[in-house]
């Protein structure tokens, strides 16, 4: 099977990156990552990009004067690699309209919640506050509103009584490293698509999304504690 381009944006530690480096490692995940470029100098992302030969780019968002004038060279940037997916991967800016127009049906992101709850920054401590049993991360396509793109797949975590926001994000994470290879394993498959606004997988649209739990198991996918993240 080809392998398909991707450009993964990150903003920090990129241990979904990582994720994602050694599914196609692993020979779970038949993509091949053409860059990863972060918005922050000093995400430690970069490095692990890096270290497995892949090209990294800073593009410093401060040094533009304008959201639309980063997004532009942003854009820029991006479309030199051709990818066919753009994958956000802890990318914490928010996006224009014009640049999520460009990229439709051809970017995913993945969130610490269960989606549509808990759009936005500091979901583990929201959840705790609000006294939830139930947290989760999600993988949906991007569109114009923040975190609200149709979900393709979640997985869902168990609140704990003794649970402060760390151990619930690490817990959200290792789902998260789950969650992204076989999605984008998805795409690359020919599984997915973004059409009229709704996912479609397997030739069907979704009424709702997928869950991991759900799902058999792939062998290689489901395991936990990756080296590296
Ligand atoms: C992940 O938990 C990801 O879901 C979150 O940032 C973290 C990045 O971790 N993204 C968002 O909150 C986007 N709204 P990583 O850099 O170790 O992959």
């Amino acid at each position: 099977m080809p392998k398909l381009p991707i450009v993964v944006l990150i903003s920090g530690s990129g241990s979904n990156l990582q994720a994602l480096i050694n599914a196609i490692a692993r020979g779970e995940l038949s993509a091949e990552i053409h860059a990863v470029i972060s918005n922050r100098p000093d995400a430690g992302g970069l490095q692990r990009a890096r270290a497995a030969g892949i090209p990294a780019e800073a593009l410093d968002h401060t040094a533009f004067e304008s959201r639309a004038a980063f997004d532009q060279a942003l854009q820029a940037h991006i479309d030199r690699y051709a990818p066919e997916l753009v994958v956000l991967a802890g990318f914490m800016r928010l996006l224009s309209d014009d640049f999520v127009a460009h990229y439709s049906g051809r970017m995913i992101n993945i969130h610490p919640s269960l989606l549509p709850a808990y759009t936005g920054l500091n979901t583990h401590q929201r959840v705790l506050d609000a006294g939830d049993k139930q947290h989760g991360a999600s993988v949906h396509f991007v569109t114009a509103e923040l975190d609200g793109g149709p979900v393709i797949l979640q997985a869902t975590v168990a609140v704990q009584p003794t649970d402060n926001a760390q151990t619930l994000a690490a817990r959200v994470l290792t789902q998260e490293h789950r969650l992204y290879p076989r999605v984008v394993q998805w795409f690359a498959e020919g599984r997915l698509q973004l059409r009229d606004g709704q996912v479609w997988f397997d030739g069907a649209a979704l009424s709702q999304p997928l869950q991991l739990e759900a799902l058999p198991d792939e062998d290689g996918m489901a395991r936990q504690g990756e080296p590296g993240q």
